[in-house]
């Protein structure tokens, strides 16, 4: 672990046991239906790649890309679509799958477009959340690991757009960010 990094705050096994745990209750709860779920670029890379392949459930897979943090290590609010998804959600039965939820902003203003479209039904996969951070009520359905309030990269996380291929979800230097 390079100096940048302050500690592993969940581990590689740890992450793949989460996954494995949530893939049963998604199997369970969609068991018979048609589902979809769409990933949140960039930073749902690796959660929907070791979901997708956790669940035992057919399903199909679309991306969409948005951005609310740019550089920075804090949520401006201000939700950006890079890429729509390709699916026409009317109908379908969604998932969104998330690697962090932060503030929330992003997801809040996610759901209530995805909403907008139609769909069967429409729920949230994440494997982070922070509890102390959420400026924004939401209903999650799937949540792997509450964590503490704290600048995390890896496992898709970025900051900057450095660390996402890290293994591991762990805790950045004060000193990189300035901190
Ligand atoms: C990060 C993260 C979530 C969002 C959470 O994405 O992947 O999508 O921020 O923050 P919020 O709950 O405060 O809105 P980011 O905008 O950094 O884009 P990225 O996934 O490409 O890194
Ligand atoms: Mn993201
Ligand atoms: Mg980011």
């Amino acid at each position: 672990m390079g100096t940048d990094l302050e500690q592993v705050l969940v581990s590689k096994e740890d992450i793949d046991a989460k996954l494995a745990e949530l893939a049963a209750l998604i199997d369970k709860d969609y068991d018979g239906k048609d589902l979809l779920i769409v990933g949140v670029l960039k930073g749902a890379v690796m959660v929907m790649a070791d979901l997708a392949r956790a669940l035992s459930t057919p399903v199909t897979m679309d991306w969409m890309a948005v951005s609310s943090y740019g550089a920075g290590t804090k949520s401006s609010g201000v939700v950006r679509i890079l890429k729509d998804l390709d699916t026409d959600i009317q109908g379908r039965h969604v998932l969104i799958v998330e690697d962090i939820i932060d503030s929330g902003l992003t997801l809040s203003w996610l759901l209530s477009n995805l909403s907008s479209r139609g769909p069967a039904s429409l729920q949230v996969c994440t494997l982070l959340r922070k509890p102390e951070a959420a400026k924004v009520d939401i209903d999650v359905k799937y949540v792997g690991f509450d964590i503490p309030n704290e600048f995390v990269v890896g496992y898709g996380l970025d900051y900057a757009e450095k660390y996402r291929n890290l293994p591991f979800v762990g805790t950045l230097a004060p000193h990189v960010y300035g901190g």
